[in-house]
């Protein structure tokens, strides 16, 4: 991380964004580190003060706004902002989804651009079109939906979705917003020379997400244990059997971390990041987690009928990543679930107001 200076991270004051920030300034304390954020999503001004307290710079902006977008230079720009929910437009007009995850990172890459920056782009496995997970051949067993292994599409195995997965159907309004700037990210590199690596990351979560019922599944799931609230298993069958897997943000920090370290290597290239086969649950075997976490048992609805844009599974396959970084996850179910529970304890009067 020598080479870089002044890193701004956009969303910063996000899940992901801000503990970034915290990360990589932990970890590399000569680096100025700019955290710009419209503090849109509930929670996330919460990040204010953490980012200050570790002598992180905060930007109040938009990055739909480029008169906002005005920087010292800058040599490292990270791309986390965004209306991350699947469900952004889909009963609502789609102008915030398009003008923030759309316009707003074109206006982030022209930034970095003008700064000769390299960029990293958090892009997501929703990209992904939802017919073909949908269709691909599976097993139900006691507690979960389970993919098999004999698929006709390319990219698909028990061990998920790989990169090579076809493309050529819709995928959410939200997903197509993120796959729309994958291509203009490729075209800066290709016609600018500029050095850009986008991550597709399924679900990622930890301490720090304010999770929503329509995103950060696993935040709410422990938070409603946590607060003794209902839940509802809503969807394909209404059981609770639809499997994702997830990344602890502790590891998706060392994968990133090794790629800003070895840019070269993973320049220009788009990356399956997730946390695969191994780390994946069901949402009745996350409840079961979260009973024996909290020690609480809370009631669930049940709801057949599904609701738009849902996956019956998602499992990452990031053998291609895993094997070129030689990395490995630390972080299972277990752990995750106990972490985020241990920081909903920690911050119970700050969170309340906004997990319950
Ligand atoms: N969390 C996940 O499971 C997940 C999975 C795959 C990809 N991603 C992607 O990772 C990135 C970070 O997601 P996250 O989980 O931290 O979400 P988040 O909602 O916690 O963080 C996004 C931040 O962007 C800010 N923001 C929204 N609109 C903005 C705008 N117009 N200008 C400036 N700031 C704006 C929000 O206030 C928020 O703080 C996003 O690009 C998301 O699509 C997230």
């Amino acid at each position: 991380m020598e080479k870089y200076t002044h890193v701004v991270i956009t969303g910063g004051a996000g899940f992901v964004g801000s503990n970034l920030a915290l990360k990589m300034k932990a970890a590399a304390p000569h680096l100025r580190i700019t955290c710009l954020d419209n503090l849109k999503r509930r929670g996330s001004e919460l990040a204010i003060k953490r980012l200050k307290d570790a002598d992180i710079e905060f930007m109040h902006g938009d990055i739909r706004a480029k008169e906002d977008l005005v920087f010292d230079k800058i040599d490292l720009l990270i791309e986390c902002s965004a209306e991350p929910s699947v469900l952004a437009g889909i009963n609502s007009a789609p102008d915030y989804l398009i003008n923030t995850n759309l316009i707003g990172t074109l206006n982030c890459l022209e930034v970095a651009r003008q700064h000769n920056a390299d960029t990293l782009f958090l892009s997501t496995s929703r990209i992904y079109p939802i017919s073909y997970i949908n269709d691909l051949k599976f097993e139900e067993t006691d507690t979960r939906f389970t993919i098999l292994d004999d698929q006709k599409l390319p990219g698909a195995s028990s061990e998920g979705i790989a990169e090579n997965f076809p493309l050529d159907a819709p995928r959410s309004l939200y997903g197509s917003t993120k796959l729309a700037s994958e291509l203009f990210i490729n075209e800066y590199v290709d016609s600018y020379g500029m050095r850009a690596i986008t991550n597709r990351c399924g679900v990622i979560t930890g301490p720090w997400q304010m999770g929503k019922v329509d995103q950060g599944i696993f935040v709410l799931w422990v938070a409603k244990h946590y607060f003794k609230q209902s839940l509802s298993y809503i969807g394909y069958g209404g059981d609770g059997k639809q499997v994702r897997d997830f990344i602890h943000i502790d590891d998706l920090f060392d994968a990133i971390w090794l790629q800003l370290n070895n840019f070269d290597e993973y320049n220009g290239q788009t990356w399956n990041i997730g946390g695969g086969k191994a780390n994946s649950v069901s949402l009745q075997e996350l409840t079961a987690l979260c009973e024996e976490i909290t020690g609480n048992t809370i009631d669930i609805a049940h709801v057949a009928e599904n609701r738009p844009a849902d996956l019956r599974f998602f499992i990452t396959d990031s053998s291609r990543f895993l094997k070129k970084s030689g990395l490995s996850w630390n972080k299972d179910a277990r752990q995750t679930v106990q972490d985020i529970h241990d920081w909903i304890k920690a911050n119970e009067a700050d969170l309340e107001p906004i997990l319950k």
